[in-house]
């Protein structure tokens, strides 16, 4: 599924609110028939069982929504695909309960994801290779070149963070099966989803074969066993002995950093939490982020990041915003990597003059769902977080919350390399965000669709989500998104479809299991049982 173009897109509806309908009218030309029915077949080595055209994508039903839809306060309702097609949420689900007459228990889901990916690319995967590779004893880097290398984004993998005592229930096995076969599966075996346990025992010595055993047997579900890696604080600590910090929250990353190191062929991975809800195709909705992340372009990028895209104040158009930005920080924004005296910057040479469509085209190192805003002056509580840098706070910095991410392996190991032989690291929230910002990688905040409760005037909330800085407007002191030194700011994030405060993203997921018809959005969090 394709990024649309901005200029198919004309809004007519002025009042926006959460639950209130907004048309939205589109210079659409093509018709499209009230059903649609997804055409691409899958082969045989991509079904779950030969014979069972269960989890096959002809089951996927979507249905014309133009003037359903809602305008969401900020974001662009395409960038997680098209607006005009919604995929009900009962065709992707129902199929997947215990009550379906299958045995879903019985699957073995990293097998067959294996068995997909190896048809589909001439690939020999053996079985359980993915657990010994998993359990080897931490080994030196290789070389230089081999870790840095830039992959040609090939292969994908969907890392899913989930912990030992997480309750496998019945509403959320339906979820994680339909996830891994519309990311793995039905797209035929680019994206591999595995999931990382965090053991929460420090104590518990994960080496030990038999004791690894057993926790996999006790904490992981048998269906998902071969497609799960278990770590916990000290295996972070055996691999990150200069890093203080081996927590859950504020290295968030540590253990992806490993994963990505043992699994070289992922030239990417993505970060989801297990409450984190698609209601567009899993694959297709991932896939349509990563191409508006390829299509931006390097200048004002850094700018662009660091704040929130409301629509309605650009005549919906994200082109209009970008060209808001460029008028506004003319050829003063970041341009390259910033310099610092900590490493040499692995990132592309910039082009000397500050022009033109550098970065167009060129595959994301680092995808963000949230503004990257520069931590300095907002009274954040991890303001200061930042150790083992030569200019300790004077470090230029960035910082997005919710660690839903893709990432490149090389971003991954040049934060792994800089923790593991320098001890440099930031919390969770600012390690990749920095790491890119200093290397003159390219990130991209994918401004995707989120739906605010509060009615405000949209210039009042304008001013109040965008209140920071030129480069960082997202920010400046205490944005109301941030927990800060003294605690909550009020805000308009209260009630919001990406914002775990008042349960809206865990409505909106209801209603549309219910059967509303919901544009491609990230629904976070929802933590139905
Ligand atoms: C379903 O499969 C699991 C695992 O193979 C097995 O233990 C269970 O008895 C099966 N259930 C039914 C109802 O056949
Ligand atoms: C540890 O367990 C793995 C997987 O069950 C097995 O392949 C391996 O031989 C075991 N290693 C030792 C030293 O027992
Ligand atoms: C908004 O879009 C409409 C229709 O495409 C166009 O006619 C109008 O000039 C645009 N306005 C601005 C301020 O860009």
């Amino acid at each position: 599924m394709h990024y649309l173009p901005v200029t198919r897109r004309v809004i007519l509806g002025t009042a926006i609110a959460l639950f209130a309908i907004v048309s939205l009218v589109y210079q659409s030309s093509f018709g499209l028939s009230s059903t649609l029915v997804s055409s691409s077949a899958t082969s045989a080595a991509c079904q779950v069982w030969p014979s069972c055209q269960g989890s096959s994508p002809k089951q996927l039903r979507y249905e014309d929504c133009r003037g359903i839809s809602k305008s969401p306060q900020v974001g662009d309702v395409n960038s997680l695909g098209s607006p005009l097609h919604c995929l009900l949420a009962s065709s992707r689900l129902d199929q997947y309960h215990s009550a379906s007459g299958r045995n879903w228990t019985e699957v073995r889901w990293g097998q067959v994801q294996r068995r997909c990916a190896a048809h589909e690319s001439g690939l020999s995967l053996l079985e359980g290779q993915s657990h010994q590779t998993w359990r080897r004893p931490a080994e030196l880097r290789q070389t230089e070149a081999e870790t840095l290398s830039k992959g040609n984004g090939d292969r994908v993998a969907v890392v899913l963070r989930t912990w030992d005592n997480y309750e496998y229930t019945e509403k959320r096995l339906s979820w994680l099966r339909a996830l891994i076969v519309e990311a793995a599966l039905q797209r035929e075996g680019k994206y591999q989803v595995y999931f990382l346990v965090n053991i929460k025992d420090p104590n518990v010595d994960l080496e030990d074969n038999a004791t690894y055993e057993l926790f996999l047997l006790k904490v992981v579900p048998e269906e998902f066993r071969d497609m799960a890696l278990l770590f916990n604080e000290r295996t972070l600590k055996t691999w990150y002995p200069r890093v203080q910090e081996h927590g859950a929250q504020d290295q968030m990353y540590q253990a992806l950093q490993i994963f990505s190191h043992k699994f070289q062929q992922y030239d990417y991975v993505w970060q989801l939490e297990m409450d984190l809800r698609f209601t567009g195709h899993v694959h297709d909705t991932l896939q349509s982020a990563t191409e508006f992340a390829r299509t931006q372009r390097r200048r004002n990028l850094w700018e662009r990041n660091g704040r929130f895209y409301i629509p309605y104040l650009y005549n919906n158009s994200y082109d209009a915003f970008s060209s808001a930005v460029d008028a506004e920080i003319g050829d003063t924004g970041v341009w390259g990597p910033v310099p610092t005296s900590d490493f040499v910057s692995q990132g592309p040479q910039a082009p000397s003059r500050i022009k033109g469509n550098w970065g167009v085209g060129e595959e994301a190192d680092l995808i963000s769902f949230m503004p990257m805003i520069d931590p300095v002056g907002t009274n954040w509580i991890y303001e200061d977080g930042i150790h083992g840098f030569t200019e300790s706070t004077a470090t230029p910095r960035r910082a997005a919350i919710v660690s839903i991410t893709r990432s490149s392996r090389r971003l991954l190991q040049l934060v792994s390399n800089a923790q593991r032989e320098r001890g440099q690291w930031l919390v969770s929230e600012a390690t990749l965000e920095t790491f890119s910002l200093l290397h003159g990688l390219k990130a991209v905040t994918v401004p995707h669709p989120i739906y605010f409760a509060d009615e405000m005037k949209i210039e009042k909330f304008d001013a109040e989500i965008n209140k920071g800085p030129l480069h960082s407007k997202a920010g400046g002191y205490a944005p109301s998104m941030l927990y800060m030194k003294d605690g909550w700011q009020a805000g308009p994030w209260w009630k919001a479809s990406y914002w775990f405060t008042a349960g809206a993203a865990a409505e909106m997921w209801e209603a549309y299991t219910e059967g509303q018809h919901l544009p491609p959005m990230l629904l976070h969090p929802v933590k139905e049982k």
